[in-house]
């Protein structure tokens, strides 16, 4: 089976910490780096978070390297406590058994798409995508695609007008839906579709093994955000998807789009216009639209009981 080489650009984050580990755990993948950036707490904070994450699944092969740490645009409002204060939920740690890789994480991302065909798989804000195209002009063109969890079609999160990803540097995220590049889109009305309940929780805590207990443990708290936020503690598993789309292709659906982002609005700064109004075949860019949420659940299930420890 050829696998699909992957890169995850990431700012973990309780549901990134869920698609990395998937993805860590997925035959069909092979994860050649993950990059951290700026997003649900500083850089300093996801790239240790992503350490963690790569040990815990005990994959000292994958380099975990540090890009940027401020975004394009003006930063906004206090750092986000949706993950915890540390971002993955404020457990015990040790120190991780995986050390910072010390290249540039998107001087490293270049070097990655030079060696082979190369995947990138975007579940934080955008500004390492932004940096790469910006210092290495041309690039997007070598890039097979970009799978990006980010946007909403009706309405956001952080605003009621944008994606938190989006939201947090828009100016970014114009760069990169303004390259062209093959983006698929997993927007915040596809991943609403896709969520791990109580059951859930309980079978990682039954396996017995440290990955499933800390999995449970740093859903937990995330578990009761969405209950205080939307009413349920099913905890919505955006980042997920994006890594899903690259494992099984037919899971998702999707359409052909066209997408536009707001970087400078007065109350829509970050605003994702994805026109979905037909199918853009003449669009670089694919949208996600539904995901059989069942299925998704079964296979992160199994794929996270394949960790012996
Ligand atoms: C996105 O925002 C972050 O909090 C999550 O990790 C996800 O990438 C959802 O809006
Ligand atoms: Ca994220």
């Amino acid at each position: 089976m050829a696998r699909t080489r992957v890169l995850i650009d990431t700012d973990p984050g309780v549901d990134d910490a869920v698609a990395i580990l998937l993805a860590l755990a997925s035959p069909e993948l092979d994860v050649v780096a993950v990059v951290a950036v700026n997003g649900n707490v500083s850089l300093d904070k996801t790239a240790l978070n992503a350490r963690r994450i790569v040990a815990l699944a005990g994959r000292d092969d994958v380099p975990v390297a540090a890009g940027c740490a401020q975004p394009l645009s003006e930063p906004l409002g206090e750092e986000s406590i949706v993950h915890g204060h540390d971002g993955l939920g404020d457990l015990e740690w040790g120190e991780p058994a995986v050390a910072l890789d010390p290249r540039d994480g998107v001087d490293l991302t270049a070097a990655l798409i030079d060696e082979a065909p190369l995947t990138i798989v975007a579940i934080g804000p955008l500004t390492n995508l932004a940096a790469l195209v910006e210092r290495y002009p041309g690039i997007e063109r070598r890039v097979q695609r970009v799978v990006v969890m980010g946007g909403a079609s009706f309405h956001g999160n952080v605003t009621p007008a944008a994606e938190f990803n989006i939201w947090t540097d828009p100016a970014a995220a114009r760069r990169v839906f303004d390259a062209s590049w093959p983006i698929t889109l997993m927007p915040l009305d596809l991943t609403h579709q896709a969520y791990l309940n109580d059951e859930d929780l309980a079978y990682l805590r039954g396996l017995g093994t440290e990955v499933g207990r800390r999995t449970a443990a740093m859903l937990e708290p995330y578990a009761q955000f969405h209950e205080r936020w939307y009413g349920s503690r099913d905890v919505i598993m955006h980042d997920a998807m994006a890594v899903y789309d690259v494992l099984d292709p037919s899971a998702i659906t999707n359409q052909g789009a066209r997408v536009a982002v707001e970087v400078d609005g007065v109350y829509s700064r970050g605003a994702t216009f994805i026109d979905r109004r037909r199918e853009h075949t003449e669009s670089p860019v694919r949208v996600g639209v539904s995901v059989d949420n069942e299925r998704f659940r079964s296979l992160l299930r199994e794929r996270l009981a394949t960790y012996r420890h």
